[in-house]
This record gives structure tokens, C-alpha cells and sequence, in this order.
């Protein structure tokens, strides 16, 4: 697994991690207490630390945190970076104070790496939220501030309300299958040395099944296509994919996208192949 400098001089993350958003009904039922195939979640959490993933992301509302817990209980916290967000409905200063408490409670640690928004919320001002945010790094109990879903002009503004603190992740859907953001807030985060976290790097599992030409460059390089999908995002040098994996062979399989590059011309037919 190789590492990046998270917002250039900061801690080594692995260039691939893990997303730990399983989906809606399993959320309901976590609410519920009912944590639907925990073992094997935990499982393949325990598979990616074992091979070199130390990014993990997660949410107030995934109900996935108290599955982080116990996966990475018992190895050394300070090398893990830990990613989870808070709910646009607690944005307010008392709210996101409470809302990051209770995810410290759940993750059973006493700071996270990168604290992010989940959604923007024009009901408050993006002052007080990113107010509260620097409250926080300032209690060392956020190391890192993020956004996620947020627009190029929102993005510009939640990095100007902050005052002692920079704005060091962006969180967006971004993949081969889905590349909007490359017009304008890639450009711009690499400029203002702010990573991208990508969601849905593998479109939901689709960019996973081969086809025609793709599948021929997969073959030459010896990888699968969910690899060569990950090692695409992982060659621009501030993108850090976060595919969920549930299963161990996924997540083994994942680790494979990393430590090796595509020649820039077979990148191009790469995307080229896809937008057929
Ligand atoms: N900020 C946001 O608003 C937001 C929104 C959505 C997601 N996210 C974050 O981004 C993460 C990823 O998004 P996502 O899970 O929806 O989409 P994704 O990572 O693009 O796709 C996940 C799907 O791909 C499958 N998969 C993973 N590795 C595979 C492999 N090697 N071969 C074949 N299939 C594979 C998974 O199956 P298994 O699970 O069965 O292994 C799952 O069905 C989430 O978990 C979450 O942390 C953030």
C-alpha cells in the first residue's frame, strides 16, 4: 500500500480506504440495533488495516461507527485516520459539538482525524458551523475539517469562514463513471492543496464488471476492473478513493489498486472506453 501526505504535509493515508456506508435498510435496522452481518463487516475492516489501509470513513448516520470501534480496536490509533461526518441537521454550534461527542462515544476514541459536514444547510450560516469546527481542532478533538456535497462556490465559502484553521477535505462522488467535478472542483482543491475524498469510486460496484475494451486493458496490466477503476482516481495526486467493501475478498482485492501505475496513454483510452 502507498501512502499520501494528507493536504501535502500532513499524516501518511493510504492512497485506497474504506467507506462504511452499507446502505439504507441496514442503517434502519442498525438503528434498531440489529448490526445485519457485523462479523463479516468487521472482518473485511480488520483485512484492509491488515494490508495497509489506514483511511476509514464513516458517519453520524451510517450506523457504522460502533462497527469502526471494534474493528480497530487493538491497533495502534495514532496510525489510523479516521474520517466521519456530521448530520446537516446538527450544524448549529451546540448541536455539532453534541453530534461529535456522541461519535467519539461510539468510535471509543477521543478525536477523529477528519471531521466532515455531510451536506450543506442554508438555515445556518456556514460561520457558526465552521466556528464550532475550529472550536474543536482547538480541543484537539478534530484534527482535520472537511466538507462533503458541497458545490465549488459552497465550498469557497465554508474555506472562508474558517480563521485559524484550513478547510483540508472535500468529500464527492468521483469515478470514471461520473466525472462532473473535474471542470471545476478538482482543479480547485488541487490549487488549494485541499484532498478529495471519493464516494461511490466504483459506481456502486458497476465499474467492477468488466467490458470489451476495458477488460483487454485490465488483462494487459494483470488487474482486475474494479483496480484499475481505484488506480485511476489514485493518479491524481490528491483524490483518495473510499470504496466500501463488506467482504474480505473485496476489500483484498481493492488493496490491489495500489502500488502500481497505468502508462498516461492507456489512462486516456481507459476513460475513452468507458464513455461509450
Ligand atoms: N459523503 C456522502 O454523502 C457519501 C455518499 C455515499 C457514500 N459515501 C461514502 O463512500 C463510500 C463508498 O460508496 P458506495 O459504497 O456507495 O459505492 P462504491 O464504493 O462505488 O461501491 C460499493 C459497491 O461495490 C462493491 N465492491 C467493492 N469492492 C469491490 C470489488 N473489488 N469487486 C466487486 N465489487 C466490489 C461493494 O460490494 P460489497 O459491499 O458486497 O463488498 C458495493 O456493492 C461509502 O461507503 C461511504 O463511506 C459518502
Amino acid at each position: 500500500m502507498l501512502y499520501k501526505k494528507f493536504g501535502g504535509d500532513g499524516p501518511d493515508v493510504s492512497e485506497v480506504g474504506m467507506g462504511t456506508y452499507y446502505d439504507a435498510g441496514w442503517i434502519v435496522a442498525a438503528r434498531m440495533g440489529w448490526l445485519r452481518g457485523r462479523q463479516q463487516k468487521i472482518k473485511a475492516i480488520k483485512a484492509g488495516l491488515e494490508g495497509g489501509i489506514n483511511l476509514i470513513d464513516t458517519a453520524e448516520i451510517y450506523g457504522s461507527e460502533p462497527l469502526v470501534a471494534e474493528a480497530i480496536a487493538g491497533y495502534d490509533r495514532r496510525k489510523i485516520f479516521l474520517a466521519t461526518k456530521v448530520w446537516s441537521n446538527h450544524l448549529h454550534r451546540g448541536h455539532l459539538i453534541r453530534s461529535l461527542n456522541r461519535s467519539l462515544e461510539r468510535l471509543k476514541t477521543d478525536y477523529v482525524d477528519l471531521y466532515q459536514v455531510h451536506f450543506p444547510n442554508r438555515g445556518v450560516s456556514i460561520s457558526e458551523t465552521m466556528g464550532a469546527m475550529e472550536e474543536l481542532v482547538d480541543q484537539g478533538k478534530v484534527r482535520f475539517i472537511g466538507v462533503s456535497n458541497f458545490s465549488l462556490e459552497s465550498i469557497i465559502e465554508a474555506k472562508s469562514a474558517l480563521r485559524k484553521h484550513g478547510l483540508a477535505a472535500v468529500q464527492l462522488s468521483y469515478s470514471l463513471a461520473n466525472r462532473g467535478i473535474e471542470k471545476d472542483i478538482i482543479p480547485y482543491c488541487e490549487k488549494e492543496g485541499i484532498m478529495l475524498l471519493a464516494y461511490y469510486p466504483l459506481a456502486h460496484g458497476r465499474l467492477a464488471s468488466a467490458r470489451g475494451d476495458v477488460q483487454e486493458l485490465a488483462r494487459k496490466y494483470g488487474r482486475t476492473m474494479a483496480q484499475m477503476a481505484l488506480n485511476w482516481l489514485i493518479s491524481k495526486p490528491n483524490v483518495l478513493p473510499i470504496p466500501r467493501a463488506s467482504t474480505e475478498e473485496h476489500v483484498t482485492e481493492n488493496l490491489g489498486a495500489s502500488g502500481w501505475s497505468m502508462s498516461d496513454d492507456d489512462r486516456a483510452l481507459l476513460e475513452a472506453a468507458l464513455q461509450k
